[in-house]
Order: structure tokens, then sequence, then C-alpha cells
């Protein structure tokens, strides 16, 4: 049995909803595997419960599953704001929201989030970065300055299904993203810094 099938079946289920979320996600769009899934779903659920945030902010909506499992952990008054690029996933990811028990704990931005966070005027406690990985530097630079102190940013990907451990293909510029950030965030003294080895990664950074 894998491992992750293992993990599975001893924790949390994902709950109705979210499971037809998931489903619809493999069948109904093309990389249905970007969706974090029931385990990373339960641990950012968990990850809400612990920093108890008043404001969330997702690089990288895709069909809000991820956004959805952390507005079911946040408190009232609490708010995922979540932000999508690909304005084609609208039609599929704004009625997914819209009609979860959360919808009031969520708000659903279509656009560049490098563009659309700078304007927003809010600080945030918490982060999940899950978009472009060959951008992963420059959002973290970004999302830095919109962070209130003892903020927690969480990277997506950042073992990239073992990659980081080689040296890049001249092209792979996804690993290559990758990497700078794991490097880049290393060595920089305004976080604490963690990686765990869930799925493909997820680094866990507090803004000191
Ligand atoms: C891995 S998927 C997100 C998966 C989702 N967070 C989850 O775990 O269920 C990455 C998404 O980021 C989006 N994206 C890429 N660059 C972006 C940007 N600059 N701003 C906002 N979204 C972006 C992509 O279009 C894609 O839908």
């Amino acid at each position: 049995m894998e491992i992750e099938e293992y993990i599975a079946q001893h924790i949390d289920e994902e709950g109705e909803y979210l499971h037809r979320l998931y489903r619809a996600t493999q069948t109904q769009l093309l990389y249905g595997r970007m969706a974090s899934g029931h385990v990373q779903g339960r641990l950012l659920k968990m990850f809400v419960e612990m920093i108890r945030p008043q404001n969330i902010l997702e690089i990288g909506t895709y069909s809000s599953y991820s956004a959805l499992c952390m507005a079911e952990g946040l408190q009232d008054g609490g708010m995922v704001h979540t932000i999508e690029i690909f304005d084609e996933l609208e039609d599929f990811t704004r009625p997914w929201i819209e009609n979860s028990p959360w919808a009031d704990r969520v708000k659903f931005y279509i656009g560049d989030a490098m563009e659309i966070v700078p304007k927003l005027g809010i600080k945030f406690d918490m982060a999940f970065i899950d978009g472009n990985k060959r951008e992963y530097v420059n959002y973290y630079e970004m999302v830095m300055q919109h962070m209130n102190p003892g903020g927690f940013i969480l990277a997506d990907n950042t073992l990239w299904d073992g990659h980081v451990l080689e040296p890049p293909a001249e092209h792979d510029e996804q690993t290559k993203g990758i990497m700078a950030f794991n490097d880049f965030v290393a060595k920089d003294t305004r976080v604490e810094k963690v990686i765990v080895s869930v799925r493909d990664g997820i680094s866990i950074l507090r803004k000191m």
C-alpha cells in the first residue's frame, strides 16, 4: 500500500462536498492532479485551525479545492482571498465556491496575483503560494510585503517530485523556478523555514 493511501485511510474524511468537487475536477478539467486532494486538503484545514488567521491569501485557485479546505478551517469572520489567472476556469470554479457551505468565507478574484494583491490593501496572516512554479521567487517577494509579522507563508510543490535533487534540464523552467525559490528562502533571514515532505513538498515559512 502506498503511504499516501495509508494516510488517507487514517485521517479525517474530506466530506461529501469536497469529494464531489475533487471528482469533478478530475473528470471535467484538464490537469486534475493539480488539485490538492484529500490528504493535503485536511492538512491545510488543520494549519488554518492552528494559525487561526483572519485573512488568508491563495495564489492559484484552480478548481477551488484548497481554497475551500482552508475556508472550512476558518473561524467566524475569517476570509480566504483566492486568485486565479486563467479566466476560463471561472465558469467551473465560481459555482463550486458559491454553492459550498463556506461561500461567505471566500473571495474569488480572476487575474494575475502579482497585480491584484498589491491593490487589495490587506495584511495577511497566512498565504498559500500555489501558482506558476517559474514565478515562486517573485510571488514570495511580493507576498512578503503584504504579510503581518508572525504570519505564515505556505508554498506548495517545493520538492517537485524529487527533481530538486538533480541538475535541471536546460528548458525545465519549472524545476529551475522551484530550486531558485528554495535556495532564496534558505538564505532569507526574514523568515523561519521548514519543508515537510507531504505529497510534493510544502514549505512553511514564518515571517519574523
Ligand atoms: C496547482 S494549480 C492550483 C491548485 C489549487 N491551489 C489546489 O491546491 O487545489 C495552479 C493554478 O495557479 C494559476 N496561476 C498561475 N499563475 C498565476 C498568477 N500569477 N496569479 C494567479 N493564479 C495563477 C494557474 O492557472 C493554476 O490554475
